[in-house]
Order: C-alpha cells, then sequence, then structure tokens
C-alpha cells in the first residue's frame, strides 16, 4: 500500500518513516522514530529527488510507483549519498533504467564506491548554478559541501521557489501524518529534537552551514523540503534563525547547563548544591544531566542550547571520569566554543579531573573561565560550600551580565 502527500500542484512527498530503528547511524537514540523524506515532482519530465534508507524501500518502491501511475522516472536528483538518503539509487535503477541520474562528479565516486551496477551513460553530471529544466520546472542545483558530506548540495525550483535542504533543517522524529511544520507545535513538541539532529550530525561543520545559508539568502523561498522531518511552507524565519545561532556556535539561551559525572553521589551533591545556589541568586533556565545516564547527543545538544556550563566530575584511573571524559570529547569533536565554563573536581586522594578538563578546553576555542575550579576531597564541607558560594556568585553575575 502506497502512503504519499501532495505538497504542491505537481509535488509529492513519497517518503517513508522508520519508528523501530533504535539508534540513527547506530549511535542516536530516536524514541519518536525517523522520517526519510523523498520528493517526486510530476512535470512534463518526472524527477524523482532523493532516495530512503533500505529499511524503509518497500514503502517507498510502492510511493514512487503509485505517485507516477505508468509514466516513466525521467530523472533521479541525487542531493546525498549517505545511506539513509541513497540506499535505494541502485533499486531505482534496476526498476527505471531509463532514469538519468543527475549528480556532481563527487556524487558520481560515492555511487562507485557504494554500488556495482555500471553508472557510464546514465549521469548528468552537474555543477553549481546548472539548471535542469522539466517543463513548466527549472531546477538549479547548489553545492553545499560538509552539510553534512563533502558531496551534499541542495536543489532549488526557481519556479515555485522550493528548496530541497538535503540534511539541513531535518530533524529526528517519524512523520505522524502531519508532514507540515505548520500542522504541529514546533516549539513545544520538536525544537529539541531539531536541535538535538543538527548539532550532532551537522553542528560541527557550523561555517560551511553559514556559506549554505548566504547562499539561500540570495534565493526566495517559499518552502523548504529537508530530507528529514517537516517540510516548512510558513514561519521560515524561524528555523533559519535557529539555524544562524547554532552555525555560528552562539547560544540560544541564558543558562547554565551543569552535566555531572558521580561515582557514588558526592560529586552530584556538589554540583546540585551550586545549582540552588545559582537559583538563590535569580539565575533562571538552569539543566542539570548525570553524564552516566545522559546520551551524549543529549549534553551536546544543551551545550549548544546554553550559554554557561558547569563541569563536575569525579577524578577516575587518575584522571576525568569516563562518562564525563566521552561527554566532553564530543563536546569538542562537535567544535562547540564561544562559552564561559565553570570546571567542579572531586577525587578522594588526589583531584585529577579538573586540570585535566582545563586541558581540553584549553583546546576549544573561545573558552572563556570562571576560576577557580572548585575541588572537593571525597564529600562537600564548609570549605566547599564557601567555594560553591563564591563560585555561584560569579556564575550568576556571569549569567546576569
Ligand atoms: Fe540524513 Fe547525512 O544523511
Amino acid at each position: 500500500m502506497h502512503c504519499t502527500r501532495k505538497i504542491t500542484e505537481d509535488l509529492y512527498w513519497v517518503g517513508a518513516s522508520d519508528r523501530r530503528l533504535a539508534l540513527f547511524e547506530n549511535v542516536y537514540p530516536i524514541p519518536r522514530g525517523v522520517s526519510y523524506n523523498a520528493y517526486l515532482l510530476m512535470d512534463e519530465k518526472t524527477v524523482l529527488l532523493d532516495t530512503v534508507d533500505a529499511s524503509v524501500s518497500r514503502r517507498f518502491m510502492q510511493n514512487v510507483e503509485a505517485t507516477l501511475a505508468g509514466r516513466p522516472l525521467d530523472y533521479l536528483v541525487i542531493n546525498h549519498m549517505e545511506p539513509d538518503h541513497c540506499a535505494c539509487v541502485e533499486e531505482i535503477v534496476r526498476r527505471y533504467p531509463e532514469t538519468r541520474l543527475v549528480c556532481n562528479a563527487k556524487t558520481v565516486a560515492m555511487l562507485q564506491q557504494f554500488f556495482d551496477f555500471d553508472v557510464t551513460g546514465r549521469t548528468d553530471v552537474i555543477k553549481e548554478g546548472d539548471t535542469l529544466s522539466t517543463g513548466r520546472h527549472t531546477l538549479t542545483f547548489v553545492m553545499a559541501p560538509m552539510v553534512h558530506w563533502p558531496e551534499a548540495m541542495v536543489t532549488y525550483d526557481t519556479t515555485d521557489k522550493v528548496l530541497f535542504s538535503a540534511d539541513a533543517f531535518g530533524t529526528f522524529g517519524a512523520i505522524d501524518g502531519n508532514l507540515f511544520a505548520d500542522e504541529v507545535n514546533i516549539e513545544r513538541d520538536h525544537i529539541d529534537e531539531f536541535r538535538r539532529y543538527f548539532t550532532n550530525i551537522v553542528g560541527k561543520y557550523g561555517p560551511q552551514v553559514q556559506a549554505l545559508l548566504k547562499k539561500a539568502a540570495g534565493l526566495e523561498i517559499s518552502m523548504i523540503c529537508p530530507l528529514h522531518g517537516f517540510v516548512w511552507r510558513e514561519n521560515l524565519g524561524y528555523i533559519l534563525d535557529k539555524y544562524q545561532h547554532w552555525s555560528t556556535y552562539t547560544p540560544e539561551e541564558k543558562g547554565v547547563l551543569i552535566a555531572f559525572g558521580s561515582i557514588y553521589g558526592n560529586t552530584e551533591e556538589a554540583a546540585e548544591l551550586l545549582a540552588h545556589k545559582l537559583s538563590e541568586r535569580g539565575v533562571k533556565n538552569i539543566a542539570m544531566y548525570d553524564v552516566s545516564s545522559t546520551h551524549s547527543s543529549v549534553i551536546v545538544s544543551e551545550a549548544f542550547r546554553l550559554s554557561h556550563w558547569v563541569l563536575a566530575s569525579a577524578t577516575y584511573n587518575g584522571g576525568i571520569y569516563t562518562p564525563m571524559e566521552f561527554a566532553l570529547t564530543e563536546l569538542k569533536l562537535h567544535n562547540l566554543q564561544n562559552r564561559t565554563v565553570a570546571v567542579l573536581e572531586n577525587g578522594t586522594w588526589a583531584a585529577m579531573a579538573g586540570k585535566q578538563i582545563h586541558a581540553v578546553l584549553d583546546t576549544m576555542k573561545n573558552i572563556t573561565r570562571i576560576e577557580p575550579t572548585v575541588s572537593v576531597k571525597s564529600a562537600v564541607k564548609p570549605a566547599q560550600v564557601e567555594a560553591l558560594d563564591a563560585l555561584a556568585d560569579a556564575l550568576a553575575a556571569s549569567v546576569q551580565g
């Protein structure tokens, strides 16, 4: 059975959702599933824009076949070669052998890496600014390297002002019937997953996203059709503003992320005391996470959202407590910068975590420290309460300043 959505007079969503996959990219928990979007333009020529993950190939093929309704498939535009989108390219080629594969030179190389079919004579290799006329519509192509792979590009329909944005503007979460962003409550129900998707998948490539946003600013866009999640046809400024913040590593909100790694609860107690002291000083928007039980993708996402971080870690094997070390590595790998950070360490015979956390922070860009590091020996004592008061004063002044 097919399951499609009409988007405009001649544009159809022919993608599918996966609610059975536990980990996207075998890394990121997706309790609400994920959608793989593909679009079919039924002009004088028919154009499929991207395919889907292998897990939903059956539904996708049914959708394509039903929408074509016996017409040939003239073109397949391949905006992105990651297998969550390109997995069905070979099947499309088998079923529709006359289809021209519209892609850039880097994509051709990847097609040959991923697949065994002979691409010779099947591809129309395009470059930035080239156009494809399909009848009423004219498509043009904009390279978007590293958003999120080197071959990534986006396609712009100059006729209806539709941007097929590849991974950009996507999110985790299945399509529960409502395909359009204006059919759901994004701010209440979805923005955290938009952020977790963007920051973890593409967050490292802020400058490249900025380059794409600058190119997009020169286009009149009435609709954004991404490869995951909702189609945007209203309030585009809202999601563009989020992308502006995320891709420039600018905090969305003043507030404090407290990430703690605690073995027996004493480091957690110090972190919690600090949280309460901050609140007593009028600091709002405090978010506290146990790095042992919180997926690192949430820590990364919250670190993008908030202006200030407190990293509180036990000492373990003479270094940073392993789950904290992993979380900190993730923050560094995602190119996080422009934050104000305080450090809290704990150790029974030698508190070593703080020094090593600072060494990692030294390698990140534009990190402002709030000193001194609060050092706990096993458990919080009056001397540490005093130190936490001083830290809370300094942090509160910085957040509210
Ligand atoms: Fe959704 Fe980079 O693939």
